[in-house]
């Protein structure tokens, strides 16, 4: 099966290309009057030169590090760039508005990694305009990586899911993997920072979290048939953490970890409750570091079991989701941090059609982690609105 997808996807990719040809070369004869869709030309990225460099890649994971000038692997601050929802239909005005804060996020943060948490290209013409995006995120020089969202799934595990996950892991500055073949799912991944003396920095653990309840998997995990919601983590995934932190422990000994996924944990609903005027407050469970919840939590109505997992383990301090628009908190509970990596969408809902609150006040964004030299993490929202005042 895999071959026949392989097979498949090179020759819609090398047609993709060549029209990609025709359309920059519109672009350029228009003055970008036609071809709005040229994201890479559109958006005019800044070009970041990294200073990270890839020492290892295989099916599911790559192994990177942080160089100095002089070439070497240091434990300088290590800075993560996350978003989720860029949402992008088929208004390339919309779009180009969306991917154009993007990248004066990258442009400012100077990031090492950028992580996209679904929910990220979901128009007509999916598969072009995920390789335009690829095309974009090379300009700017930073390595990134993406997980699915539910909007972006025909299937769980066919050729159209697939071939988004292989067409941008073609890229050279893309450390998406297509994953293990028996995960649910696709770009089921894991990227090891590899500090100096050869030490595990961090492990990212990115999974798919797929899009609602299947009845194609309801008795195995014995869902009621009325019983609906998002989708879940299911048992092999959090094996294969399991597995994964076990077997790096071997080699590495201890060390720290953060998760990524688009739908967030059951646990995230602990944070805030919803009171009688509809309103939400933070519940008291959990210590607020920062934000407000607009919506409730997005999460399945099934618990898989992923947290109880992360706690037993030990390993993983972070979770970062996406999903839920205009919820852009951070909290820690029971040791761990949940996190709403801040939304990009333009299109679909934000503080505007939710709150009737002016684009000064909406929260879309990008969320920034910064892992120091001594392993401590500082996780800040950087909102678009900062960018409506200049
Ligand atoms: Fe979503």
């Amino acid at each position: 099966m895999r071959l026949i997808y392989e097979i498949h996807s090179f020759f819609r990719r090398s047609l993709i290309k060549t029209g990609l040809l025709f359309e920059n070369a519109l672009f350029d004869l228009t003055g970008g009057k036609a071809a709005k869709h040229c994201f890479d030309k559109a958006v005019k990225p800044v070009f970041t030169a990294s200073r990270v460099k890839i020492l290892r890649e295989d099916d599911y994971s790559a192994d990177i590090a942080k160089t100095g000038p002089d070439g070497n692997i240091t434990d300088d601050d290590f800075t993560i760039l996350t978003t989720s929802d860029f949402h992008l239909e088929d208004d390339y005005d919309i779009n180009n508005k969306t991917l154009g804060f993007f990248v004066r996020q990258i442009a400012d943060a100077a990031p090492d990694l950028v992580i996209i948490t679904g929910d990220a290209v979901q128009t007509k013409y999916q598969q072009i305009d995920v390789i335009r995006f690829a095309r974009l995120m090379e300009k700017t020089g930073v390595y990134w990586t993406i997980v699915f969202g539910n909007h972006e799934v025909r299937e769980e595990k066919g050729i159209y899911k697939w071939m988004m996950a292989r067409s941008v892991s073609m890229y050279p500055h893309c450390l998406c993997k297509i994953g293990p073949d028996e995960l649910y799912g696709f770009a089921n991944h894991t990227i090891n920072i590899i500090g100096k003396d050869n030490k595990l920095r961090q492990t990212l653990f990115l999974f798919d979290s797929g899009r609602d309840i299947r009845d194609s998997y309801r008795g195995e995990y014995g869902i009621p048939a009325d019983m609906q919601g998002y989708d879940f983590l299911k048992k092999e995934q959090i094996s294969f953490y399991e597995n994964e932190i076990l077997r790096l422990e071997s080699k590495y000994g201890k060390f720290p970890s953060m998760m990524y996924m688009h739908i967030p944990l059951c646990e995230y609903a602990h944070v805030f409750r919803e009171d009688e005027n509809g309103r939400y407050t933070a519940s008291g469970e959990t210590q607020l570091l920062y934000g407000e919840q607009w919506e409730s939590v997005g999460c399945s109505t099934f618990n898989s079991g992923m947290f109880d997992t992360i706690l037993r383990l030990g390993s993983t301090k972070a979770v970062f989701a996406g999903h839920d628009h205009v919820n852009d908190w951070c909290a820690l509970y029971k040791g761990v941090y949940l996190v709403y990596n801040l939304s990009s969408d333009y299109k679909l809902y934000h503080l505007g059609t939710v709150a009737g609150k002016p684009e000064s006040e909406w929260v879309q964004g990008a969320t920034i982690t910064t892992i120091s030299s001594d392993g401590e993490i500082k996780i800040k929202p950087s909102y678009n609105r900062k960018y409506l005042r200049r």
